[in-house]
């Protein structure tokens, strides 16, 4: 009914996916808001094994302890998760995350297909 499904845990999903995430990385910003958190914890839980990067300067234009309590959330389900407190405008902290996973690349190749960043999902 929903079409060709990439992998067991979506049977119980409505979303149609057209992309496989499986083994990739991922970095999304604005993690620690409504869109990210929700896009981050769909990303942790329907594709494995899949490792996701948030970061978020966590602005205070609403509560933050929400956010907070979203990042407390997603740190709950135990899965490859980092996120990083900063902003998305910092280059060399932006430069970091990749060429860190670069890195990864070679360091765990084996626990990942693909440790370099593939996607940005944005968030912010
Ligand atoms: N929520 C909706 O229904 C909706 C609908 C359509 C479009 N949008 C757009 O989607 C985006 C996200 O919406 P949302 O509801 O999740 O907002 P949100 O405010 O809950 O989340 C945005 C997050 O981005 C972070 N952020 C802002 N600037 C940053 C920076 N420079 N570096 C790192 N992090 C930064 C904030 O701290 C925040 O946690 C917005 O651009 C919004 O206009 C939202």
């Amino acid at each position: 009914m929903w079409g060709h499904l990439n992998n067991k845990k979506n049977t119980y999903s409505m979303l149609q996916y057209n992309i496989d995430l499986n083994g990739k990385t991922i970095l999304v910003t604005g993690a620690a808001g409504f869109i990210g958190s929700n896009l981050v914890k769909r990303l942790l839980n329907d594709f494995e094994p899949i490792k996701v990067i948030g970061i978020d300067s966590i602005t205070d234009y609403y509560d933050v302890r929400l956010k907070q309590e979203r990042l407390k959330e997603v740190e709950g389900l135990s899965k490859d998760w980092t996120f990083i407190k900063g902003n998305i405008a910092d280059k060399a902290l932006i430069e970091q995350v990749f060429s860190e996973n670069r890195r990864n690349r070679q360091t765990l190749w084996g626990e990942y297909t693909e440790a370099n960043p593939k996607l940005l999902l944005n968030g912010t």
